[in-house]
């Protein structure tokens, strides 16, 4: 096989970035534009010499798909943002479940999602500018490249962001300001970040390369829009953007959202998931045991705590609720030191008195990359009778799940449930309930 040839394969299964994956001489083919179940005369664009997968694009399906349709945005197939937009949203939640249990041998009792359509959702976006003055766009990479795929009006996004980036656009097109260039490091603006508590108050953060001679200022002063608006500055390399410092430049800098009942104020940095409203029945359950009633006890740790919902959420309920936090404005906000979850676990290991020694839940929320192996040691350590955990990525969480339920673990996995938050795209947001094998 190599880059070029032509090879007919079916797709059995959806790799995470939405591409149909297929077995063809030993190796794993993944096809951008084939759903699992079609077969496809597919060119091959990239085989790996190191592993043995190799990528390809679909030239001609010889069957459909019976959830296939004309995917209803405009930039699909150039913005790889919604990998599965051609699928109605019933095929898309059905393949989701399947996928879990293939990939990953997760049966979910349900798959719970707030609406039909999966529009109009997020409500914390991050866009990059691209273009030349005067004709800037605010979009996405396109998966592995360095070009920008326009993403305007995009069908996923709330409509108070719709409306706040195409004025963010207007204004500084008619300013004339200059996108900046990762390849020659050149320009001013760089991305934008845009939050709303989907009642028509919207907090924009806009990050520019350049510190001193950036337009970011006269920009802030013409945006009617947005509530607040904020501005940092991101000089290196790499698109991380919890490093940059944001200051103030107008308006209000925290955003108020309810989610379960619980007000949060959220900062222009802060962790918003992105779909609130799917979230919200996320953390309702969370907190709950699989039937939907409440655990019993007195002390609970809410690990990964974010703006705190789930930690207002079990105060209801436990006399003493401890969150933990390492990003330092969700942290201020929780009145909490700023700390990882592993130093935070530390001190209450090596103390047999400690008083959050025996907590009678703990509750996980971890970014995407999961757990991983210490801190699921330092939790089979602590031994809590319940453990709940709410995770993004499937594949780390099937990591977590080998060492707290191994041999060598002390949980029992007793029930999963999937919340399609991210519909059109192929992620899934899991809630897994745990119970102490003691
Ligand atoms: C997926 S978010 C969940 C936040 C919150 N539970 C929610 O749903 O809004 C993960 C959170 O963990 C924090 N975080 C990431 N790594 C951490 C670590 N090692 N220790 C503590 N917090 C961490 C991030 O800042 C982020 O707020």
């Amino acid at each position: 096989m190599k880059p070029g040839d032509t090879i007919t394969v079916c797709a059995e299964s959806l790799s995470r970035h939405g591409d149909g994956v297929a077995q063809h001489e030993g190796r794993e083919v993944h096809v951008a534009g084939l759903l699992p179940g079609e077969t496809g005369e597919v060119k091959l664009d990239y085989v790996s010499r190191q592993r043995m997968r190799a990528h390809g694009t679909v030239i001609e399906r010889r069957n459909a798909h019976p959830g296939r349709r004309q995917a209803p945005c405009r930039h699909h197939g150039r913005c790889n943002g919604c990998a599965v937009m051609d699928m109605d949203v019933a095929s898309q939640r059905e393949l989701k479940v399947a996928q879990l249990s293939k990939r990953h041998g997760f049966e979910v009792d349900r798959i719970v999602a707030t609406d039909d359509d999966g529009l109009h959702y997020r409500w914390s976006v991050k866009r990059v500018f691209a273009g030349k003055p005067g004709a800037l766009v605010l979009g996405s990479f396109m998966r592995g490249t360095h070009n920008v795929a326009d993403m305007e009006g995009c069908l996923v996004d709330h409509p108070d962001i719709i409306a706040a980036c195409d004025e963010l656009l207007t204004v500084a097109n008619d300013a004339g300001a200059a996108a900046y260039d990762e390849l020659d490091e050149s320009g001013d603006l760089r991305y934008a970040w845009f939050k709303t508590d989907g009642r028509g108050n919207v907090l924009v953060a806009i990050v520019t390369a350049d510190p001193l001679a950036t337009m970011a200022h006269g920009i802030a002063e013409r945006l009617e829009r947005p509530a607040g608006i904020a501005w940092g500055v991101h000089s290196g390399r790499g698109n991380d953007m919890r490093g940059v410092t944001i200051r103030p430049l107008r308006g209000r800098q925290t955003l108020a959202i309810e989610l379960c009942g619980e007000l949060v104020h959220i900062g222009p940095q802060g962790f918003l998931q992105p779909n609130p409203t799917t979230a919200a029945l996320a953390y309702h359950d969370l907190v709950r045991v699989p039937a939907g009633g409440f655990p019993h006890g007195r002390v609970a740790l809410d690990l990964y705590a974010g703006a705190g919902i789930t930690t207002n959420l079990l105060r209801e309920r436990f006399e003493v609720v401890v969150p933990c936090e390492s990003y330092p404005e969700s942290a201020r906000a929780l009145g909490i030191k700023a700390e990882l979850v592993e130093e935070f676990l530390a001190p209450i290991l090596a103390d047999p008195h400690h008083p959050h020694r025996s907590p009678d839940l703990v509750i996980a929320n971890p970014p995407r990359g999961g757990l991983g192996a210490d801190v699921c040691n330092q939790l089979n350590a602590l031994a809590a009778p319940r453990l709940h955990i709410m995770s993004c990525s499937p594949a780390s969480l099937h990591e977590d799940l080998q060492h707290l339920t191994g041999d060598d673990g002390a949980y029992k996995l007793i029930a999963m449930r999937a919340f399609d938050t991210l519909p059109q795209t192929a992620h899934i947001e899991l809630v897994a309930w745990l119970v102490g094998k003691g």
